[in-house]
């Protein structure tokens, strides 16, 4: 029996315009998806006590066929991400399922090849995406995304001629809050609707270029660590994304009413409802008021380790 389990993630710059090959920076966060993997008497694989499908469980079907596994499983899953917030659960799922067959197989892979396998496997599910959450998934902690090879470099992903460099990103102390709508939203409709406009219409391509200006300017603002600066920033992000088609009026109220005590606010992930994030000095505050509002508020540490096998985990239900 082998059990792996991996993070979820909130996107700080970036997320959509990164699937063009645009810039992206998100951290891992300490809300962790579990996967066992051991192997069963029947003569199909379960999942949670059902039979594999494609429906619910495509991510781990498509891990299991990724590294050719033959023999019938006895899966089970338990996460701390609410699936459609915006939050990675897709990523951290497909990574920790990836990590869970390998170690069933007896192999050690290293981070590279995960991120590489879990960002194939991302794509096949969804038709397009970027390597930002599988990557950050992976990894832990900071994950800076870049055409450019900037410092930290960890490793690059290629996929019909789009480009990204991965990299180990540093991130100053932040309170970040994050205000879950309460709105279940796919990333794959987000990102055909995206992909659509961006196909059409040069306007959307120069919303894209500008989203991508907007997060270098952010990575060097967190790196001087000018709060304001990044605030400023993280608000133009959540202006460019509305043009794009991909906020909620849920998403625009809670981020509306979070600016107040904070430096900047945006919505992250996917959007189209999901989650939005504050960085404040008042992390209170800024609860209050996503509460007020109708909103679940939450705020994290850092998920220093990105996948990893756990030795003893026990199943709730
Ligand atoms: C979803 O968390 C981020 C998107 O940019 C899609 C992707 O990068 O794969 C919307």
């Amino acid at each position: 029996m082998v059990t792996c389990s991996a993070p979820g993630k909130v996107i700080l710059f970036g997320e959509h315009a990164v699937v063009y090959g645009k810039p992206a920076i998100a951290v891992a966060v300490d809300r962790r998806l579990y996967c066992t993997v051991e192997k069963n008497n029947s003569d199909i694989t379960e999942v949670n006590g059902y039979p594999i499908n494609e429906t619910h469980h495509g991510y781990i079907l498509e891990a299991m066929k990724a590294l050719g596994v033959e023999e019938t499983l006895s899966i089970k899953t338990s996460s701390h991400l609410q699936s459609g917030a915006g939050l990675g659960s897709s990523a951290a799922v497909t990574i920790a399922a990836l990590g869970a067959l390998h170690g069933f197989m007896g192999e050690t892979p290293s981070e590279e090849l995960i991120a590489r396998q879990g960002f194939d496997i991302e794509c096949g599910v969804q038709g397009s995406a970027s390597p930002i959450d599988t990557s950050t998934s992976t990894h832990g902690g900071a994950v800076i995304l870049s055409n450019r090879k900037i410092k930290n470099f960890l490793w690059h992903i290629e996929k019909e001629g789009t480009f990204w460099n991965i990299h180990e990103g540093f991130v100053p102390n932040l309170n970040i809050v994050v205000g879950y709508t309460g709105v279940h939203a796919a990333t794959p409709p987000l990102v055909g609707k995206v992909s659509n406009f961006y196909n059409r219409n040069t306007f959307a391509r120069d919303i894209v270029d500008e989203i991508g200006e907007v997060v270098e300017a952010g990575r060097s603002a967190l790196e001087r660590g000018d709060l304001v600066q990044v605030g400023n920033l993280m608000d133009r992000n959540h202006k460019l994304l509305k043009i794009l088609g991909v906020s909620h009026p849920k998403l625009d109220s809670l981020v509306k009413v979070s600016r107040k005590y904070s430096y900047g606010a945006k919505l992250t992930g996917a959007g189209g409802g999901g989650s939005m994030i504050a960085i404040t000095d008042d992390p209170d505050k800024v609860s209050e008021a996503i509460s007020k509002r109708g909103g679940i508020p939450f705020t994290f540490e850092p998920a220093e380790t990105g996948f990893r096998y756990e030795k003893s985990f026990k199943y709730t239900q």
